[in-house]
């Protein structure tokens, strides 16, 4: 057990991945152990603490087999998937889509939308698995790329657990993020947590950043704070940490080496592009141009470990190494040595660690790497004369191991350099060094890791300030520096709370006196575009000088725009009555019709759930039925006659009407809403406008930004009643 850390609570752990991977052999299920970084880092976690982990045990079991832990101090919960899951969801999506992405490597991403449909059904299916273990834990760790979206599912289950998510892989930027069709989904998967870990500050600053650019959620760049439905989201940096004292321990264990004669420089990886093995080789060889000296003296020991061989790029990576180490060692081996000695296989822990504790030089040269785990081991098996670490810029481990000598990867040249300086290094220098690179790994280890990952989750409470004139300048001040401003705001949920009853959602005097404020500005025009009937919505806010689009914008009045009525409504006159009459026959348990000349709402904020559902279903069939359409609104349903408009149309026809049709030279808009009728305006408007959803709801939205609730447009209110005049 490492460092003895068994006062945590038991966790619940989900990756792709469980610790050992099962083989169907005519003897039966056969397991061998899961290679990679992330079962290195979550096995001792659990081991120390115990709990669940639910994983895909990599062969699909039959009714009736189980798994056991095999004496581990933690339970197995095995998700079973079918072939066709493991060629898309993770074949597939995993590893041809979201592993070369987050790599950035854009070239080799393949994008698939069945792939995403299974990955989207297999991430259902762990999180049901969560589900089902999570009775006695109040938190759930979900671990990387391949389960992004099973958070919100788990959220979805599940309101009040704490939930925690780590990506064990490099979190590219928004430029690379955003060429994936799905990017959105994902991000709000991963944002129903309530910490999201990345290995280092950069990988978290990315991801912000998308959140920003693509959800337009609020953040809190230097806090690392995500406004997201109802809550605020932590994210931080992380840095994995290995099981130091175990590494140690299996390196002074093991048996010394027999014979020794050349000096080693190693390499250990998965076989995976993202690894550089190619690189690394022609590095080496390069070392051989340059410096005579090393021939015959040098070997670059390289262990791939196999990996993926169903990806295609995978095999044709290997084929690639095979062809190059042949050509390194045809052009320069001797009758006595041979300059690579090339393993493709797994080897055992004390194995690894024999070689690790023996190499002169540790070669790790990935061309992008979350963290590396192998370069920590390395380190902490430098039990005896100690070599030095030769370690790539672009992998995460770079930005705490400072004491390795690092490199640049692609410059072949440069790594040569930097390999021979290793090569030649005096012991005072390589002491030093390695002194410093073994504290700190000592230190930071797994346990430490796990423990400041889930204290952070068990205490992550944050909340992101109200939205500051600071952010509206940020905004919108450029964008409304040399233009009128057109305004547009929905009622309801925007400028006042929504109420049981639309009569007591009363707009606030003080907010009132903001609005006559900011339409007095004769730079400014303010229009409020609702649901309700432009006689009602006129009457509430109060205001003549603005202008209002009733019925969803089926009717418009108002200062400077000649009133309007959908030339259409007259074949629907006496029909909406009709209508009315009908639903009224479902208005029952708090139910209510409420009329609003050309449209109808059928409200049941008043029912209790599942009545709620059942009458809203109800409605929706009827007014369908009846040939209007039906359409969301907040605990109601609204029933329109099938007319194509919406209040998108009704914003642009207020906008030629007002401006001609060349407004957009002279005017800006800025929308906001809060509803899935405001959404039609979303749509319409994007490109065209500054858009904010305003409110909690966990929903996609077209809107630019997001406000978290009516405050914030109040607050918003204030800043365009006092923002500096434009220059026009
Ligand atoms: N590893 C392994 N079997 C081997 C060689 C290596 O399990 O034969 C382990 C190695 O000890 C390390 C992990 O695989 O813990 C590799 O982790 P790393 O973070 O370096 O890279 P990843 O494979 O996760 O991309
Ligand atoms: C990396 C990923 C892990 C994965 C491992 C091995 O470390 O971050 O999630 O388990 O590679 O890859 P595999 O596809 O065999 O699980």
């Amino acid at each position: 057990m490492p460092n003895g850390d068994d006062t945590g609570r038991p966790i619940l752990v989900l990756s792709n991945r469980l610790p050992f991977t099962v083989e169907r052999r005519p003897r039966g299920l056969e397991k061998r152990h899961s290679a990679g970084g992330l079962v290195a880092a979550l096995e001792p976690a659990l081991c120390a603490r115990g709990g669940t982990w639910v994983g895909w045990p990599g062969t699909e079991l039959r009714p009736g087999e189980h798994l056991s832990s095999g004496g581990k101090p933690y339970r197995i919960a095995p998700v079973n998937l079918t072939d066709t899951d493991v060629d898309r969801y993770y074949h597939g999506f995993s590893n041809r889509t979201l592993w070369p992405l987050l790599h950035s490597f854009p070239a080799l991403t393949r994008f698939d939308q069945r792939d995403f449909m299974s990955y989207e059904r297999v991430n259902d299916r762990f999180a049901e698995a969560a589900l089902a273990e999570s009775k006695d834990t109040d938190l759930v760790w979900v671990h990387d790329y391949h389960l992004m979206l099973a958070p919100r599912l788990i959220r979805q289950g599940r309101p009040d657990v704490r939930l925690g998510f780590f990506l064990h892989v490099p979190f590219p930027p928004y430029d690379i993020f955003r060429l994936l069709p799905w990017d959105r989904q994902l991000l709000r998967g991963m944002l129903a947590c309530d910490l999201i870990g990345f290995h280092v500050h950069g990988y978290a600053r990315n991801f912000i950043d998308c959140v920003e650019r693509r959800l337009g959620a609020r953040v809190d760049q230097e806090n690392l704070l995500v406004e997201h439905g109802d809550r605020t989201v932590q994210v931080g940096a992380y840095p994995i940490g290995i099981d130091f004292e175990r590494f140690e321990g299996l390196a002074s264990a093991a048996p010394a080496r027999a014979g020794r004669r050349e000096r080693v420089v190693l390499g250990v990886d998965r076989l995976d592009y993202t690894k550089g093995i190619p690189h690394r080789i022609r590095a080496f060889e390069r070392l051989l141009e340059l410096h005579p000296r090393h021939r015959e003296n040098v070997v670059l020991l390289q262990l791939a470990v196999p990996s993926r061989a169903q990806v295609a790029e995978y095999r044709e990576l290997k084929r690639d190494i095979d062809e190059l180490v042949g050509r390194v060692n045809g052009r320069f081996a001797t009758a006595t040595w041979s300059p690579i000695r090339y393993l493709y296989r797994t080897l055992t822990p004390d194995r690894l660690t024999a070689l690790y504790r023996d190499a002169d030089v540790a070669l790790i040269t990935p061309l992008r790497d979350g963290m590396n785990l192998v370069a920590k081991e390395y380190v902490a098996c430098q039990v005896e004369d100690p070599g030095v670490l030769v370690l790539s810029q672009l992998a995460g481990a770079a930005e705490t191991m400072r004491e390795a000598i690092l490199v640049n990867p692609y410059d072949i040249d440069g790594t040569a350099e930097a390999l021979h300086r290793a090569l030649t290094m005096d012991e005072a220098e390589r002491r030093s060094r390695m002194a410093a690179l073994r504290r700190r790994e000592r230190r930071d280890d797994v346990v430490s890791w796990t423990r400041s990952f889930l204290d952070a989750a068990a205490s992550a409470h944050a909340a992101l300030r109200p939205p500051s004139d600071e952010e509206f300048s940020a905004w919108l001040g450029r964008y409304l520096s040399r233009h009128r401003l057109a305004l547009f705001l929905d009622y309801d949920g925007t400028l006042v709370p929504l109420c049981e009853h639309p009569r007591d959602a009363v707009l606030a005097e003080d907010v009132r006196e903001t609005l006559r404020l900011v339409a007095a500005r004769p730079d400014t025009d303010v229009a409020i575009v609702s649901g309700r009937s432009q006689a009602d919505i006129r009457q509430m806010v109060g205001l003549p000088e603005l202008i209002y689009a009733g019925n969803h914008g089926l009717e418009i009045v108002g200062a400077d725009v000649p009133e309007f009525k959908h030339q259409d409504l007259v074949h629907y006159q006496g029909r909406t009555a009709e209508l009315a009459r009908k639903l009224r026959t479902l208005a029952a348990d708090g139910a209510w019709v409420e009329e609003k000349g050309h449209t109808l709402t059928f409200h049941v904020r008043a029912v209790p759930e599942p009545r709620r559902r059942v009458l809203a279903e109800q409605a929706r069939s009827m007014i369908n039925d009846f040939g209007f359409q039906a359409r969301d609104a907040h605990a109601a349903i609204e029933a329109r006659p099938p007319i194509g408009w919406d209040k998108g149309r009704a914003v642009l026809h207020v906008l030629r009407e007002r401006y001609g049709v060349s407004w957009s030279e002279t005017v800006r808009v800025v929308y906001c809403g809060d509803d899935e009728t405001d959404e039609d305006a979303f749509r319409l408007l994007a490109g065209l406008a500054v858009t904010f959803r305003v409110g909690s709801a966990d929903t996609m939205s077209a809107a630019t930004r997001r406000l978290p609730n009516v405050e914030a447009v109040h607050a918003l209110l204030r800043w365009l009643a006092r923002r500096p005049a434009p220059d026009l």
